[in-house]
């Protein structure tokens, strides 16, 4: 099975979907580490709760070092044997350092469909703009923030009575089908990065309201 490390920052929903997938026999892939850089992430609860092993790199013990910070965090996704590093409401922006020690084996789940509404506040930024379908990427991770070829998306409809609450509750329960169906994409080996782009293998086996 494919090691993954998960990094999170917070509550951990789509921690506890990759969670709940992995418990699945036939599932190709197994959480071998979480990482928080927050002591006090709920996420590490679940981990907990779940019997998987947990450690917390804070970036404050690291003040103004960011190389530190991501060195720390890699010498423990390593001595874990992590081979794909998912990025799971993580809230740091990683430096080129990282991202290229992790290269093509980083992921990230990301609110909105990519390229529309990078960075923060997604769902009042699509009620704003209009949309009536927004949703979740998973993608992964370059330099440049929330850009990368893409693995997977969900759509999900805007409705009219929406706020950013309900919108954003529409959106987080396509990300938790979202990603695991990402994850199994790359775990068995049917996700191929070429170029800016990612090819994918065969039938998709799509979960309902996921679209590949
Ligand atoms: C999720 O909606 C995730 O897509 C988002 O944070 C939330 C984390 O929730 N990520 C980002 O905004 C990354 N820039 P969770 O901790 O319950 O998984």
């Amino acid at each position: 099975k494919l090691k993954l490390g998960v990094l999170i920052s917070g509550r951990g929903s789509n921690l506890q979907a990759l969670i709940d997938a992995c418990a699945a026999p036939d599932f190709p892939a197994e959480i071998a580490l979480v990482l928080s850089n927050k002591a006090d992430a709920f996420g590490l609860e679940r981990a907990a709760k779940a019997g998987i092993p947990t450690a917390v790199v804070s970036h404050r013990d690291f003040p103004g070092d960011k190389a530190a910070f991501e060195t720390a965090m890699d010498a423990q996704l390593r001595q874990a044997g992590v081979q794909l590093v998912c990025l799971a409401g993580f809230m740091r922006l990683l430096s080129p350092l990282f991202v290229s020690l992790w290269h093509d084996a980083l992921i990230n789940i990301h609110p909105s469909l990519l390229p529309s509404f990078k960075g923060l506040d997604t769902h009042e930024r699509a009620l704003q703009a209009g949309v009536r379908f927004h949703g979740c990427t998973v993608h992964y991770v370059r330099v440049e923030m929330d850009v990368g070829p893409i693995v997977a998306q969900a759509a999900v409809p805007v409705l009219p009575d929406d706020d950013a609450h309900s919108l954003a509750d529409r959106v987080l329960e396509s990300e938790h089908a979202l990603y695991p169906h990402a994850v199994r994409l790359i775990a068995e080996g049917r996700a191929h990065v070429d170029g800016e782009r990612v090819r994918i293998d065969g039938a998709a086996t799509v979960p309902p309201s996921v679209l590949n």
